[in-house]
């Protein structure tokens, strides 16, 4: 399968401290989207996840690498395109942001047709209208305002808007974060059933493995600006490669599906460190249960370790053969 979207050695670096130092959000990842995936994208707040997004929606100059959408250049660090005319749209976790509060819903659904000048006002009218349906919201809602609607009906207007201009892919970062955990799942249901009806393609973005588990053909592990580990759902959660891919699978067990369900207890130590000054070697080493010397001497490779599945871990065999790595109760 050629994929739709591919991502090459994506580097994105903000200067911080007063223009003194470099801050390396996104630090060379690379990845494929085919048709019709969902790619969930998952790690600790601040570990460069809403970057991707921003990059794969040209919404900042990436500093490295390439960004290509069909074989089409869309990003380099000498141009960046327009995301909507590529085939991009973007969820964010804020669903009233999106949403302007003094218009009815229809008018900020027909808005963006109109700017492209798309179709007639009853032409684009109807369009709005079967979009609500498809999204699971009442038509009658059209001439409410915002205010007057749920958090999950808004992130469904978002999804309707996004889908009126018929992107190929919908990244949706933390768009569900906000919302009560069975709405979660609802909107979750709805991106199936999007992914099925529209052969579209997903991002999606959390820091929630459950989420992610839940909805991602494959999932990659970001840890402080790079890929831990990237993989079919069902090859990480039977045989993940990495330590900390294997940490947040422990962290939050019973929001997990069954067959993901970990009976291993890890508690990360300490705090993830600062991209400004990320650890020698392997980044992951300061928190990592397993870590040697070689670790702080060497960074790993990105190794394949399996059909489609990749980390970077010296001792990722080791790690999937279920190696403990369970942390040692702290003396008294
Ligand atoms: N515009 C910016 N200027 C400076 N630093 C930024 C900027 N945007 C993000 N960062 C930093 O980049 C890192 C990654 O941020 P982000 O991609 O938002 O992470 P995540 O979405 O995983 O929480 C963080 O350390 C964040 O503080
Ligand atoms: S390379 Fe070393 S520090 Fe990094 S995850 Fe593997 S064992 Fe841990
Ligand atoms: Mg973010």
């Amino acid at each position: 399968m050629t994929d739709l979207l591919t991502v090459e050695d994506l580097r994105v670096t903000f200067m911080v401290n007063m223009g003194r130092d470099p801050l390396h959000a996104v630090d060379g990842v690379s990845f494929g989207l085919a048709e019709g995936e969902s790619l969930g994208i998952i790690g600790e707040s601040g570990s460069g996840k809403s970057t991707i997004a921003r990059a794969v929606l040209s919404l900042l100059k990436i500093s490295q690498g390439r960004i290509t959408m069909e074989g089409r250049e869309i990003a380099t660090p000498q141009k960046h395109g327009k995301a909507g005319s590529y085939g991009v749209q973007i969820i964010f976790q804020d669903p009233h942001a999106a949403l302007n509060p003094r218009v009815r819903i229809i008018r900020s659904l027909v808005e963006p047709l109109e700017i492209k000048g798309e179709g007639t006002a009853s032409s684009r009218r109807d369009a709005a209208l079967e979009m609500l349906t498809k999204v699971g919201i009442n038509r009658a809602l059209a001439d409410r305002y915002p205010h007057e609607l749920s958090g999950g009906q808004k992130q469904r207007i978002n999804i309707a808007r996004a889908l009126l201009l018929r992107p190929k892919i919908l990244v949706a970062d933390e768009a569900t974060a906000a919302l009560d955990v069975s709405i979660q799942a609802d909107i979750l249901n709805l991106y199936r059933d999007l992914q099925e009806e529209f052969g579209l393609s997903f991002v999606v973005i959390t820091h929630d493995l459950a989420v992610a588990s839940y909805v991602s053909d494959r999932i990659a592990v970001m840890y402080l600006g790079k890929f831990a580990e990237l993989g079919p759902s069902k090859a990480l959660a039977t045989t993940a490669a990495h330590p900390y891919t294997r940490a947040l699978m422990s962290a939050e067990p019973e929001a997990l599906p069954k067959h993901m369900q970990s009976t291993e207890r890890l508690v990360l130590r300490g705090e993830i460190p600062s991209p400004v000054s990320p650890p020698s070697g392997c980044r992951f080493r300061t928190r990592c249960p397993i870590a040697t010397e070689r670790c702080a001497a060497e960074a790993p490779a990105w190794r394949e370790m399996g059909p489609g599945h990749h980390a970077a871990c010296h001792y990722a065999e080791e790690v999937m053969a279920g190696r403990p790595l369970t942390t040692p109760e702290p003396a008294e």
